[in-house]
């Protein structure tokens, strides 16, 4: 699978969203370095916190399958201009795989390619010996 695969899997998966409330779908696809593909879209919720964003419905699925080694997650919004994964996102991304690919859309069919540590330097890690 490459990253226009996983740009079509993530455009996709957005159909599924639940978001009757900010009206902005995002969809996630994520592949493990084992090539599994696991996809999510935005929960929303009439109390506003408990919004479960794509990212962290893609990664739970992995997570939940097993397949912990992470090699790309790719996010494709409603808007016109590029998505990005917001904080908790990253720090949840920064706890299975502190290098993730993390691959970002707009709503031209633009693409533009990252490393978590350049979007989340400095990850919080309690547990690392230095
Ligand atoms: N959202 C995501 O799904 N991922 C992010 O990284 C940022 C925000 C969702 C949450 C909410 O349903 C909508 O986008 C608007 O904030």
């Amino acid at each position: 699978m490459d990253t226009l695969d996983l740009i079509n899997l993530a455009r996709e998966a957005k159909n599924k969203a639940y978001c009757p409330y900010s009206h902005f779908a995002v969809g996630a696809a994520l592949l493990s370095k084992q090539g599994g593909a696991y996809t999510g879209a935005n929960v929303e919720n009439a109390s506003y916190g408990l919004t479960l964003c794509a990212e962290r419905a893609a990664i739970i699925k992995a997570v939940n399958a097993g397949d912990l080694e992470l090699d790309t997650i790719c996010l494709s919004g409603s808007g016109e201009g590029y998505t990005y994964p917001c904080g908790a996102c990253l720090q949840v991304m920064a706890e299975f795989a502190p290098a993730l690919k993390v691959v970002v859309t707009d709503g031209q069919g633009n693409y533009r390619e990252h490393r978590l540590q350049e979007l989340l330097p400095w990850q919080f890690q309690w547990n690392v010996e230095e």
